[in-house]
């Protein structure tokens, strides 16, 4: 992926471009077809309205934020009024960050044609009624679907309103949650089959789970109730959930949805994480950035997709025997050779958080027979450099992908791309009534809206940017990620970087140093910044470790060395466990070492605020 050092760059290249544009450009009889073509897309980006998206879209496009500072914007639809609904989580969905004030659900409207929204009205569940807020959000025939806690539920909306007046009637109630994956996206059909995504508790059904060398459950009994999808009715009331209703299986997490005018049902898959944290022998350090790929599935009745056995190796382009299962490494399949493989790929871990599908015509007819992907960004790629953060367009043809997937928006985490750094993360993505595309942040709570205002006519396949391959190598350990708590130290992971921190009795000035490289996941494996951030402060899966309140002990030297030690299998406040040493193998130096760097951090100045944003 595109490092996010260049991300500026884009910016400054496509000013600079639409000023030569608008300045410079030949006079139109003495170019040819092809340049005209190109200049009339030039002209096309300096005829945007607003320039303050920062995003980089294709030359003919242009976006506007059409809200922002929502909340932890999640999925959303657009009704057929062209009124956006907004789901949102907070609190115990998004690591204890404060809920916004209102309901969990919003309507936002745009009645002057400015391409934003000047009506924003929330209703739904409040932290007061219990909510915490859900992902998943929907529409079918005059009613509003929404996912809230354990339930799926439907509101009936009615001319004269865009926010719905009657109560909230349950469609599906008690879904399994908690776990790695609390989440419950879902998809209606035109028959009203309302398909549910149960995604896994845990990240590959291993007896403990993200733990260094545990096997895996066999048979997996979680599949019972959970790494599937589950189908119910749309149209019914007051079903609950259980296990006969499974649809389809051996999916970890398929968050995104797009069904065609065929009736073909696809959905997104999150590939497992840590394969070299917890199996060191059998994969490389930058196999943990690398593999296995992101999937795009083709949804079939009683189809079994793999998970836990099996996960998709991104080079070998199959499904291969996963190591809690007996895998050696990706040469062994046992059987996985049966089950059902992806009908495209994606670079590992760039979380594919929603889909849709493009059916209108606003956008250049390259566009029109395929599904956007609002990819939410890895946090699993340390040392190496994170990758995602934008939205992706894959073609289709009938029931198969066609070609290479596109870039087509980025931009969106601004300087830094990692989960607790990037300023915005896609999480939704949706298609207006008039062709515009809408995407969500679950960040900051903006939403973007993309037209097309470039040539009427143009193909559009031009103007395209292919995907990084999702067998590309991991690339250069990433110095943003290794970037000390100052945020600005040039000599990130040796000894200067360190130099003005204290050092807890017992340990050394080099033991800090060397704490720090580990916590980057320089050295040892550990993936302590997946979870707690690059500067510690904190993600949507681990708590901040700069301050002076601590979760477990006294906040001592050796408290902390004995929680990294045993990690946390029963976590207070966040979803799911940390395994000891953070799932990597660490010698009990290593662990003084990194004890000592988060005791010097939580001893220097002041704790910085903290970022959520991890969760999938
Ligand atoms: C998979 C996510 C994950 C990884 C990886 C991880 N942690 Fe944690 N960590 C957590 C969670 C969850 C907690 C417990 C929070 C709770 O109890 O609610 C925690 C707690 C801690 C605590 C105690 C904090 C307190 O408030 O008492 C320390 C210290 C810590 N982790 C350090 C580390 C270090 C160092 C690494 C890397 C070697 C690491 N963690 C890797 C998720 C993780």
């Amino acid at each position: 992926m595109p490092d996010a050092r260049y991300r500026n760059s884009w910016f400054v290249i496509a000013v600079l471009f639409a000023i030569c544009a608008a300045g410079f450009s030949a006079p139109a009889e003495s170019a040819t077809p092809a340049e005209s073509a190109t200049t009339a897309a030039q002209a096309a980006i300096a005829a945007c309205p607003e320039t303050d998206s920062g995003l980089k879209l294709p030359a003919g496009f242009c976006a506007t934020i059409f809200a922002d500072g929502i909340g932890h914007a999640r999925h959303l639809v657009v009704a057929a009024n062209g009124v956006v609904y907004v789901n949102t989580w907070s609190g115990r969905y998004y690591g204890n960050d404060t809920p916004h004030a209102g309901g969990f659900l919003v309507a936002l409207q745009d009645t002057t044609g400015a391409g934003k929204a000047n009506i924003n009205d929330r209703f739904g569940e409040t932290v007061q009624s219990g909510g915490a807020g859900g992902t998943g959000i929907g529409l079918y025939k005059g009613g509003l679907f929404a996912e809230i806690n354990d339930k799926i539920v439907r509101y009936t909306l009615s001319a004269g309103s865009i926010v719905p007046h009657g109560p909230a009637v349950p469609v599906v109630t008690g879904l399994p949650l908690g776990g790695d994956h609390p989440m419950r996206p879902f998809a209606i059909d035109r028959d009203g089959s309302l398909y549910v995504d149960l995604a896994t508790a845990t990240n590959a059904c291993q007896v403990q789970n993200r733990t260094t060398h545990s096997p895996g459950i066999d048979p997996c009994t979680e599949l019972n109730t959970r790494g599937g999808i589950w189908r119910y009715d749309a149209t019914k009331s007051n079903q609950v959930f259980s296990p006969a209703e499974r649809f389809a299986t051996g999916i970890r997490n398929a968050e995104g949805f797009a069904i065609d005018a065929a009736d073909h049902i696809f959905v997104t898959q999150h590939g497992r994480d840590q394969l070299h944290a917890n199996w060191p022998e059998r994969y490389k350090p930058e196999e943990e950035a690398t593999q296995p790929a992101e999937e795009l599935l083709l949804l079939k009745q009683g189809g079994d997709y793999g998970w836990p056995e099996c996960y998709y190796d991104a080079i070998q382009r199959k499904l291969v025997l996963a190591p809690e299962y007996g895998g050696d490494g990706g040469k062994k399949l046992g059987p996985c050779a049966d089950k059902s493989a992806p009908i495209a790929s994606f670079p590992a871990h760039w979380a594919p958080n929603a889909m849709a599908l493009y059916d209108k015509s606003q956008f250049p007819a390259h566009y029109r027979h395929g599904v956007f992907i609002a990819f939410h960004g890895s946090w699993d790629r340390a040392p190496y450099a994170q990758g995602g953060y934008n939205i992706v367009f894959q073609a289709l043809a009938g029931d198969h992908a066609s070609g290479q997937c596109e870039v087509f928006a980025d931009g969106f985490a601004g300087a830094a791309e990692s989960p607790d750094q990037a300023a915005h993360r896609p999480s939704g993505v949706a298609v207006g009534p008039d062709g515009a595309l809408y995407v969500s942040d679950d960040v900051r709570g903006r939403i973007y809206r993309i037209v097309y205002r470039g040539a009427a006519g143009a193909d559009g396949a031009a103007a395209t940017t292919p995907c990084p391959s999702a067998a590309a190598p991991a690339g250069k350990v990433s110095v943003d990620e290794a970037k000390p708590p100052e945020g600005t130290h040039p000599d990130a992971g040796n000894a200067d970087a360190t130099a003005s921190l204290p050092v807890p009795e017992g340990a050394t000035k080099e033991m800090v140093a060397l704490g720090d490289r580990i916590y980057h996941g320089q050295v040892g494996g550990a993936a302590c910044t997946g979870c707690h951030g690059a500067n510690a402060t904190g993600t949507t899966l681990g708590p901040d470790l700069t301050g002076t309140h601590w979760l477990w002990g006294d906040g001592s030297y050796a408290a902390i060395e004995k929680i990294i030690s045993a990690g946390v299998p029963q976590p207070k406040q966040y979803r799911s466990p940390m395994p000891p040493m953070g799932g990597a193998q660490l010698s009990s130096d290593q662990v003084s070492a990194v004890a000592a760097y988060i005791w010097a951090l939580s001893h220097r100045a002041p704790a910085a605020s903290r970022t959520s944003g991890a969760a999938n």
